[in-house]
């Protein structure tokens, strides 16, 4: 087992460092000659994408976190309006779908059985269906009438980490395509961006180098009974995954909520050194992530900051800050929480427990 780690402790740390491999892999898998995305075999035209006025993410657990981003993505550069749904629950609100709604199922294994119910729900109602999974010949894979390959490899450790951020990559390049095709981006654009997207993979490696001050931070906050994540846009999709990685490897409780948000009734619970881990990496809004911080500082939170190099300004409020690269704000989320991972990593290694193999849970979950 441990020559399969690659000489890490863990695979979930082995894991965490393959991402920008996964990353590359999953966008070169898709990019043709002339260096653009090709998606010629999911058949999703202009003159299809004409048709389609609404579009569905249906997913559980981390590959639903994915699809928080997704559905930002697609809204911003393609302009169709999204809806992000969790499986389990989606079959039994009788969505509303016909021949026009595309219906995307994320699944890293391809067998979680609340996503495949909601499969072959949507196909039953007439939705055009595409799946992005990991798992070559998965049932979500045969079942769904085009598919996505991410190109993460096998992820064995039980916290998904290299899934969710090659399935925001997928999710990314569709934005894209769609964007290209519906003519909301012209071909400068859809370039540039999709250079932007090329690039994030050397953004992580910069901040898996960072991993020492992680752990010490980690050393900081291990103790907390709970704790909470918080973020504006892009950021706050990226804060529900950070701490869905804490609670379920590291056993603290913690939340995460839109910055703004937080004044209407949580941050009561805020006392004093409660963990408040406050990411700050869209530019547009980083003035008003400021001021929330200086919130729950106020009333005594230790705040943890992730922002973009240059952002010094942070240093002011927050107690500890983990710095990006400069990076769009399309792209920081998904360069921000490798930080995030590592952090509910090191808490769970702090602590002693079976990082790997979380109590109470499986990798594939194939019971409703
Ligand atoms: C389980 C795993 C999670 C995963 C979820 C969905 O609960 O523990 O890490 O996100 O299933 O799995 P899937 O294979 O459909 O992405």
């Amino acid at each position: 087992e441990s020559a399969t780690k690659g000489g890490y402790p863990h695979f979930m740390l082995k894991e965490i460092h393959e991402q920008p491999k996964g990353i590359q892999e999953t966008i070169l898998r898709r990019l043709d000659a002339d260096g653009l995305v090709r998606f010629d075999d999911i058949r999703l035209s202009k003159e299809d994408l004409a048709e389609i006025d609404k579009i569905y993410i249906v997913a559980c657990g981390t590959a639903y976190h994915a699809g928080l981003v997704g559905k930002k993505a697609i809204e911003k550069m393609a302009r169709i309006k999204v809806d992000v749904e969790i499986a389990s629950e989606f079959r039994y609100d009788n969505p509303f779908i016909d021949s026009k709604t595309l219906v995307i199922i994320v699944s890293q294994s391809g067998e979680t059985l609340d996503t495949l119910a909601a499969l072959r729900e949507a196909k039953r109602k007439g939705a055009r269906t595409l799946a992005i999974t990991n798992v070559m010949g998965s049932s979500i894979a045969r079942e769904a009438e085009h598919v996505i390959y991410t190109w993460a490899g096998p992820e064995i450790a039980v916290a998904s980490t290299k899934a969710y951020t090659t399935q925001i990559a997928c999710l990314f390049m569709l934005a894209l395509d769609m964007g290209y095709k519906r003519g909301v981006l012209d071909l400068a654009a859809y370039r540039e961006i999709l250079e932007k997207l090329k690039g994030i993979p050397e953004k992580i490696k910069a901040v898996l180098k960072n991993d020492l001050q992680v752990q010490k931070i980690a050393g900081k906050i291990k103790d907390a009974a709970h704790g909470f994540y918080i973020g504006r846009g892009m950021d706050y999709s990226i804060a529900v995954e950070g701490s869905l990685k804490m609670k379920e490897i590291s056993y603290v409780h913690t939340e995460a909520f839109p910055s703004g948000e937080l004044k209407h009734g949580t941050i009561a619970l805020i006392e004093d050194g409660t963990p408040v881990i406050a990411l700050a990496t869209q530019q547009s809004l980083f003035e008003k992530s400021i001021s929330n911080m200086k919130e729950v500082k106020a009333r005594g939170a230790y705040v943890i900051g992730v922002t973009l190099e240059g952002n010094e300004l942070i240093e002011e409020v927050a107690d500890d800050v983990l710095y990006i690269p400069k990076v769009d704000d399309m792209f920081a989320g998904l360069v921000g929480v490798v930080y995030l991972q590592l952090l509910a990593y090191h808490v769970s290694v702090m602590k002693g427990l079976d990082v790997d193999k979380p109590r109470n849970l499986a990798k594939s979950v194939t019971v409703e």
